[in-house]
């Protein structure tokens, strides 16, 4: 008994002897295969660094960029940047460097993996870079605002991903390649400003959201095609626009690349998360590679992590930028994850949002299509140090119920706020559609729930700005129009901190009428109580879908909390309410509930209304089937 099972033993021994030189074969051939792959990837990141030095060596500049042999060109180099193994160059934005010259040959044409090119604003002269058709997987190029001269290339069509074209403002003649109409990715064409000629071909791009072939020398007519765009896209040409198709509807102006964006990332991230769980077992059993991979990567990943931190956190210290010229700065917070100076900004194309109380606001579209909106600020009257403070204190805010300020800029001429741009407009919008649009036909009025939440976000930020300066910073700004709904459909709070610095001759109390808390006469003096106040008439609005001041028919100025006192006080409450929320039913006691904490916060003496921490803890309350106290209001 004993003896066989000595055997048996002994032979498991042995056929594990044998499995174990088998796999340490394997072991060592899957580990050279992964240095082998290291090295390649070593090699091309190499012959990347050679074309952009030999480019920037053959091609004159106005100014000096830190490329340094010495140094990683990942981290380092200012305008690269690469993927995320950090193996190959895949994005370059050389904007405004002052280069002189044509493309030198054989250089851009070897960056085989770039996806963006960026060298717009430059003194590029010559005809069209032939050798960029060699970069397949372009995405996105821009070499608008150069001298390029001749015609375009006909063999466009070889940049299958590409996205985004502006070649506006240079210098381009001939006619436009209709060879275009291979590009099904394209989402953004622009070739205005150039000395184009010939008819506008049939062009057929799916995808296209944004188009401009103004001011060239274009004629005949505008294909059907591309009527859906407005007329003003091909205006000073000899383009008829006779025929032109009037009742098309304007572009939509939203981008349909970050919703594409995201999805692409999330199957990139499946993928690469299969790639990692495969490699990981792969690398559980064979140890040996995994040390060769690790030897390989070491200082790599180290370059990785620096680089991300650079990019990623755009300023450790709050006011890194990158523009080099100090004058001309844009201050960027502690996570900010958007690329882009004031030049940037100053070029995007940007759409009014709205024109506040304080200045107004363009929605404005980046190059790499992500989305900010800059507030242009008018009548501080403040100095430099003192606006500088407030911002930063503003910036400082990092909640999910506030809107994070991104970056400012301040000038003797120009005063910038930049902030995340929210796409489902602000609550006001919402409610009340846009203004000028019919107020009536809302896509989708609020239901219930959305509103709870609405109000019990923005209340939630109010109350962490609240707790900002030791516990004294003060919104001064509430309105409908300057709250929007975060990602999880919560209210997040926007434009505070503005107020105190605001010259108070230039906006008569008048503007902010019907949110302002009648002891306030000077904007400026805004306090925590009047915050409180405003936030009240914000919640009524919510309530009754009626703005803080309206008129009637009949022409009659109606401010809404005297509306709402009366109505209540004449104890017909249930006409208080938006008629859209009727249809819910069992939400009586909500709605009520709601409208006491709405009232609490409107009364006159602004010492007996709620702190915003306990307007917070009574919404949180609302939902949570609490029987309603019987007093009244
Ligand atoms: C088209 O380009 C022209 C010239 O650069 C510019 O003035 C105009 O605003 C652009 N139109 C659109 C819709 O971008
Ligand atoms: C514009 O086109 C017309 C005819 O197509 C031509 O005669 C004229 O010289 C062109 N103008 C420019 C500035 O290229």
């Amino acid at each position: 008994m004993s003896g066989s099972y000595i055997i048996s033993v002994t032979n498991i021994f042995v056929l594990l002897k044998m499995e174990s030189v088998h796999s340490l074969k394997l072991i060592f051939l899957v580990g050279l295969l992964l240095f082998q792959q290291c090295n390649a990837n070593e090699t091309l990141l190499q012959n990347d660094k050679q074309a952009l030095l030999d480019f920037i060596e053959k091609l004159p500049h106005l100014h000096a960029l830190n490329w340094d042999k010495d140094l990683p060109v990942c981290k380092n180099w200012t305008g690269v940047a690469c993927n995320e193994d950090g193996s190959r160059v895949v994005s370059l934005r050389l904007p405004g460097v002052g280069f002189q010259g044509s493309i030198p040959e054989n250089t851009l044409g070897k960056l085989s993996a770039l996806q963006i090119l960026s060298l717009r604003a430059n003194g590029i002269n010559g005809t069209f870079p032939f050798e960029l058709l060699k970069l397949k997987n372009l995405s996105a190029l821009y070499l608008q605002s150069n001298y390029l001269t001749g015609p375009l290339p006909d063999d466009i069509y070889v940049w299958k991903y590409l996205s985004i074209v502006d070649l506006s403002s240079n210098k381009f003649n001939g006619s436009i390649p209709s060879s275009i109409s291979g590009l099904m990715k394209l989402s953004s064409l622009n070739f205005a400003n150039n000395w184009l000629c010939g008819e506008i071909p049939n062009l057929r791009l799916p995808k296209l959201q944004s188009l401009n072939f103004s001011y060239n020398n274009l004629s005949g007519i505008v294909p059907q095609s591309l009527q859906r765009f407005p007329k003003s896209v091909f205006v000073g040409n000899s383009v008829s626009l006779l025929n032109y198709n009037v009742s098309s509807s304007p572009v939509v102006s939203i981008p349909p690349e970050a919703s594409s964006k995201s999805k692409n990332v999330s199957k990139f991230s499946e993928r690469a998360l299969l790639g990692i769980i495969v490699t990981a077992s792969v690398l559980g059993v064979l140890g040996f590679g995994f040390l060769l991979l690790v030897l390989c990567l070491r200082g790599k990943n180290e370059d990785r992590f620096l680089g991300k931190l650079e990019k990623g956190d755009m300023s450790r210290e709050k006011a890194v930028s990158r523009t080099q010229d100090a004058a001309n700065r844009l201050s960027f917070f502690e996570g900010c994850n958007y690329a882009f100076d004031l030049e940037d900004l100053l070029r995007a194309s940007a759409e009014v949002l709205g024109k506040g109380t304080f200045g107004t606001s363009y929605k404005a579209i980046l190059e790499d299509a992500s989305m900010v909106v800059v507030k242009r600020l008018k009548d501080v009257s403040v100095g430099k140090k003192d606006f500088e403070q407030q911002m930063e204190v503003v910036g400082r805010i990092k909640h999910e119920n506030v809107v994070a300020l991104r970056a400012y800029y301040y000038s003797k001429d120009e005063k910038l706020m930049v902030s995340d741009y929210y796409i489902q407009g602000s609550v006001a919008t919402m409610l009340h559609g846009k203004k000028g649009g019919n107020k009536t036909t809302l896509d989708c009025p609020l239901d219930w729930d959305t509103r709870v939440r609405i109000a019990t976000g923005a209340a939630r930020g109010i109350a962490r700005v609240h707790t900002e300066n030791g516990g004294k910073f003060v919104h001064g700004n509430i309105k409908s129009s300057n709250i929007f709904l975060n990602s999880e459909q919560y209210g997040c709070v926007s434009d505070f901190g503005t107020a105190t610095i605001m010259s108070p001759l230039a906006h008569p109390i008048a503007r902010a009428a019907g949110y302002r808390a009648p002891e306030l006469t000077d904007t400026r003096k805004a306090t925590q109580a009047s915050d409180v106040y405003s936030f009240g008439v914000f919640v009524l609005e919510l309530l009754t879908a009626k703005s803080p001041v309206h008129t009637t028919s009949g022409d009659e100025v109606i401010h809404l909390v005297r509306w709402v006192h009366s109505v209540v006080r004449e104890e017909w409450t249930g006409e208080v309410f938006d008629v859209e929320l009727m249809k819910y039913p069992n939400i009586d006691e909500e709605l009520v509930e709601m409208l006491q904490i709405a009232l609490s916060c409107v009364v006159r003496a602004p010492d007996q209304r709620p702190k915003m921490f306990e307007v917070v803890k009574l919404m949180e309350n609302l939902k949570q089937d609490q029987p309603m106290p019987e007093s009244g209001p």
